[in-house]
């Protein structure tokens, strides 16, 4: 594993991407600062305070592994890799379908997983984490959904490069073998700290919106919903979740 430290960056997700042929797998990127830190649907993400994690995992997994695993499935390993490691901090976590690390039900990190390819070739995966350290609540005033930042949960500063090491260290403790067993491996984490099981919600897919209860989350980590309306039960395996 190899470690790539940069004080500012525009993304790091589009630097890896950029950058995919110079890397090799297993590589980490970070930064203090991203100019232009992108979230899941064209959001931004706050990048603008340094002692924060912005972070890319390079991955380059051999083809029939990636094309076997879901790319949601391996954001749902990082999000149980990332709860645990907060966790250490003495806090609880929640998980939010299908990657996002909630306190309290306020959102603390994000994930963005993108593919690489050149072509018909896959050259990679670039897998973009976030992680609100050190924030004050005032730079959450202009974000739309609930945030909070593990520093105001546990009254402290939080060391930035001790959290990093955690993480990439957690991360690859069980990389491998999640690429041969999948979700199963970490169905039991995932569901304990899962939220809004047979609750209410909404999952917009595209521009489309699924309105109905959580029934379950399927071994491959896909969702059954049952739809208001028909009482259909619908299995979703992408979108955004709202309450
Ligand atoms: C989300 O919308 O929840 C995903 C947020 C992902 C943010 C991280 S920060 C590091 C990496 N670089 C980016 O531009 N985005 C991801």
């Amino acid at each position: 594993m190899n470690l790539f430290y940069f004080k500012t960056l525009d993304s790091t997700n589009l630097f890896a991407k950029k950058n995919i042929e110079k890397f090799n797998d297993k590589s980490v990127i970070y930064c203090d600062i991203q100019t232009n830190g992108r979230g899941r649907f064209d959001r931004k993400w706050l990048s603008n305070r340094k002692d924060n994690i912005f972070l890319s995992f390079i991955l380059k997994p051999q083809e029939k592994n990636i094309l076997k695993l879901p790319l949601t499935n391996l954001t749902q390993y990082l999000c149980v890799v990332l709860a645990k490691v907060i966790e250490t901090y003495n806090v609880l976590t929640q998980i939010k379908w299908p990657n996002d690390v909630l306190i309290n039900e306020h959102k603390i990190s994000g994930i963005l997983a993108e593919c690489v390819w050149s072509g018909k070739d896959f050259r990679g995966l670039v897998l973009g984490v976030g992680v609100n350290l050190n924030y004050e609540k005032e730079d959450f005033v202009n974000i739309e959904q609930k945030a909070t930042s593990l520093n105001l949960e546990i009254g402290q500063k939080i060391n930035r490069d001790e959290f990093l090491k955690k993480l990439v260290d957690e991360f690859f403790k069980n990389y491998d073998d999640f690429l041969q067993i999948g979700f199963p491996l970490i169905r039991k984490e995932y569901v304990k700290r899962f939220l809004y099981l047979n609750c209410e919600i909404c999952v917009n897919i595209l521009n489309n919106k699924i309105n109905g209860k959580i029934k379950t989350i399927n071994n491959d980590g896909t969702l059954d919903i049952v739809e208001k309306e028909t009482l259909c039960v619908r299995r979703v395996n992408i979108g955004d979740l709202t309450c």
